[in-house]
């Protein structure tokens, strides 16, 4: 299945939410994503991406619509040779290995961007789905942070994933 990774752009905001608001994905990423989708909300967030010289945000375009999200944004003070990865996807697109693909592609676009040497992403122990992802864009398991996620009232069990320049 094809796709391509580009900047998101304000006609996305339907798009964005109609997609990104299904709780199959926002129960698996951070409460500042699950409340992203009012129009007012969407919009910043919008702005916001595109906005700076210290993220790549991208959304991934397939049939001509905005389907799912992939960003990477710089750390500060000692943490600023690091980056932290983030993605999702629509659900009727699930299973045809985009993430993986996406994965390599923004994580290869990060280190030519940016003076970095580490990309790092923190999926919920849960989230089985995305530590396969991370282990086919070639992650490896670093860390896992016990109960650190405080999510829909539950304590979760957080883990680092990190790929080195
Ligand atoms: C996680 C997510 C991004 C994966 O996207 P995707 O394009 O479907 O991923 P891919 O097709 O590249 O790979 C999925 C892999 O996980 C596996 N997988 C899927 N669901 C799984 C599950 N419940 N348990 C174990 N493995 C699972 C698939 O079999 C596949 O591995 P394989 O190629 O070895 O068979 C997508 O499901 C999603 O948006 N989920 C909700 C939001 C989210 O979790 N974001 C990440 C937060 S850290």
């Amino acid at each position: 299945m094809d796709f391509i990774l580009r900047p998101w752009c304000f006609d996305d905001v339907d798009c964005l939410i109609k997609y990104g608001s299904n709780p199959r994905i926002t129960q698996l990423m951070s409460d500042g994503f699950s409340n992203l989708f009012t129009t007012e909300k969407a919009t910043a967030f919008i702005g916001f991406a595109n906005s700076g010289n210290d993220k790549l945000y991208r959304t991934i375009e397939i049939n001509g619509e905005a389907s799912g999200g992939i960003g990477v944004m710089l750390q500060t003070d000692i943490y600023q040779k690091n980056a932290e990865l983030g993605y999702w996807l629509a659900e009727p697109y699930w299973g045809n290995g985009i993430i993986s693909r996406a994965i390599k592609m923004i994580v290869e676009d990060a280190f030519q961007t940016f003076d970095i040497n580490r990309v790092y992403a923190t999926p919920f122990a849960t989230n089985t789905a995305s530590q396969r992802v991370l282990e086919k864009a070639g992650f490896t398991l670093e860390a896992r942070h016990f109960k650190k996620v405080f999510k829909n009232g539950e304590y979760l069990d957080e883990l680092i994933y990190v790929k080195l320049r």
